[in-house]
């Protein structure tokens, strides 16, 4: 597969060539956009920070809500006359969108955008360089959409560039939840977990660069499911056994997950959040209303007092745990009784960090057909105020952090001179003054302030016991 591609890639211009990749939407896009790029760099393909010159664009796109969806549109017309600047030099640009718009919108991209020269879903991305060799040698266009996902898994190469000491390892993808908000079942297919064995490769690969912590991804991670290893002796694995064993891999000493499905919170990964010192106490497990009668025409499956259980239960085994969350105001039908609902649950849970959304109608789901859909005027209102109460949860969270001594995973230079910016075990940012040699080390920090989006803190004094 790659020998053609890799004649053509070194033919066209015999030098370096630039790739600009820009990444919308969720870390299964992050993760993808760096797994492309590690599988063009073979093919002389380097990575660029602008869209200008560069001999490839991809837009690596997500079609979550409307917003995000057109905003591709609107990229594609201003690399458009780089393009034709490009080509006006006797140079040339192939622009590839890829992503969640690609495998949704297929070939209406090329009717919207005819410069567009490929097309192609989350699913595809291991015949990349085929793809592009195609599209070189025939000039013809490109629209590839299959689903293939095992496929995709069992091919894009094992090895990976590391970028700083943290990163994302996609375990599972897609969903079969189908919520009736959602578009993530179209764009990304049925749910499939990727064997123990091959996380395990692409963990202890990374350790063995310097990873120092890794966030495991999924669509619906917490529906991860997988043979045991060594040909499924120890039966079928959930996450709380894939997180066990992966913390045995020497030199990592943080894990995390994302995004769980409250549904899918079983006893053994709730158990693991207790008992597992390098599982980090932070969970992201979105509820998205309040209501147990808009839950049900969101078809989430569960109920508001399940979910609350289900926080309490986790509370319980690890107490400092930060919640995070989702929310959707606006979706069909709802009215005050059920934003109240929202609010009220909000109050009970107490969120460290949330991302809130007015709905947005998505052509092909269930809910854009429903009657009662909700005035923007309302949807905004009703947003304004759940925004108002996540962000003093927020902020209270935070104060309540100054004063404790925090282990901080120092990932890079900070803004000031002689400052490094890191992550507390609850995601948030830290900042301190440090000196560069402690970049990739876990440092105990001293909370002393709260920015709005960042914690301040000074190196504890040695010997000083951790919060
Ligand atoms: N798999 C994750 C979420 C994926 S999408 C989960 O099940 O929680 C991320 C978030 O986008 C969702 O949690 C939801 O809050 C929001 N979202 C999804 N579809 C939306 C829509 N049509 N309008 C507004 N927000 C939406
Ligand atoms: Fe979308 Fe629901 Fe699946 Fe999450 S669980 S990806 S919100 S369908
Ligand atoms: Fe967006 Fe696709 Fe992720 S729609 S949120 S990029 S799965």
């Amino acid at each position: 597969m790659t020998d053609t591609s890799d004649t053509v890639g070194k033919q066209q211009t015999g030098s370096v060539k630039k790739l600009f990749i820009k990444t919308y939407g969720c870390q299964m896009n992050v993760y993808d956009s760096e797994r492309m790029a590690g599988l063009l760099k073979p093919l002389g393909y380097a990575a660029s920070d602008t869209a200008n010159d560069a001999d490839l664009v991809i837009l690596n796109t997500c079609h979550i809500r409307e917003k995000a969806a057109e905003k591709v549109y609107s990229d594609l017309g201003r690399i458009r006359k780089f393009k034709t600047q490009k080509e006006r030099d006797g140079g040339t640009m192939k622009i590839a969108v890829a992503g969640c718009v690609a495998q949704a919108e297929g070939s209406e991209i090329k009717t919207r955008a005819p410069f567009v020269d490929m097309v192609f879903g989350p699913q595809t991305y291991h015949r990349l360089p085929e793809m592009i060799a195609r599209a070189s040698r025939e000039k013809g266009d490109i629209l590839e959409t299959d689903f293939a996902v095992e496929e995709k898994f069992d091919t894009l190469p094992n090895q990976r560039e590391l970028k700083g000491y943290s990163a994302f390892v996609t375990i599972q993808e897609g969903c079969d939840k189908f919520c009736t908000f959602c578009v993530v079942p179209y764009t990304r297919g049925e749910e499939v977990s990727r064997p123990v064995e091959a996380i395990t490769a692409e963990v202890r690969m990374l350790a063995a660069k310097g990873l120092r912590e890794v966030t495991l991804l999924g669509q619906n991670v917490n529906a991860y499911h997988a043979q045991a290893p060594h040909g499924g002796i120890g039966g079928e694995w959930g996450l709380g056994e894939l997180v066990r064993h992966l913390a045995k891999v020497d030199g990592l000493d943080r894990i995390r997950f994302t995004t769980s499905h409250p549904r899918d919170m079983d006893a053994g990964l709730i158990a693991a959040l207790g008992e597992e010192p390098k599982l980090m106490p932070y969970l992201h497990l979105p509820v998205q209303t309040g209501s147990d009668k808009l839950l049900k025409a969101m078809n989430r499956g569960h109920t508001a007092a399940h979910y609350l259980q289900q926080i309490e239960k986790i509370r319980t085994v690890r107490p400092d745990i930060a919640i995070s969350g989702d929310f959707i105001v606006g979706f069909p039908g709802e009215d005050d009784t059920d934003f109240e609902a929202t609010m009220q649950l909000v109050r009970n849970v107490g969120y460290a960090s949330a991302f809130s959304f007015k709905y947005s109608r998505r052509p092909g789901t269930p809910g854009a057909s429903m009657l009662k859909q909700i005035a923007e005027p309302i949807k905004e209102a009703r947003l304004a105020r759940l925004q108002i109460l996540l962000e003093e949860q927020k902020q209270s969270f935070n104060t309540a952090q100054i004063g404790k001594i925090l282990p901080v995973l120092m990932e890079k230079k900070g803004r000031n001179p002689g400052q490094l910016v890191g992550r507390s075990p609850y995601l948030q940012a830290v900042h301190a003054e440090l000196a560069e040699n402690l970049l990739g080390q876990i440092v105990p920090v001293e909370i002393v302030d709260t920015l709005s989006n960042s914690l301040g803190g000074r190196r504890a004094i040695p010997g000083a016991v951790l919060a």
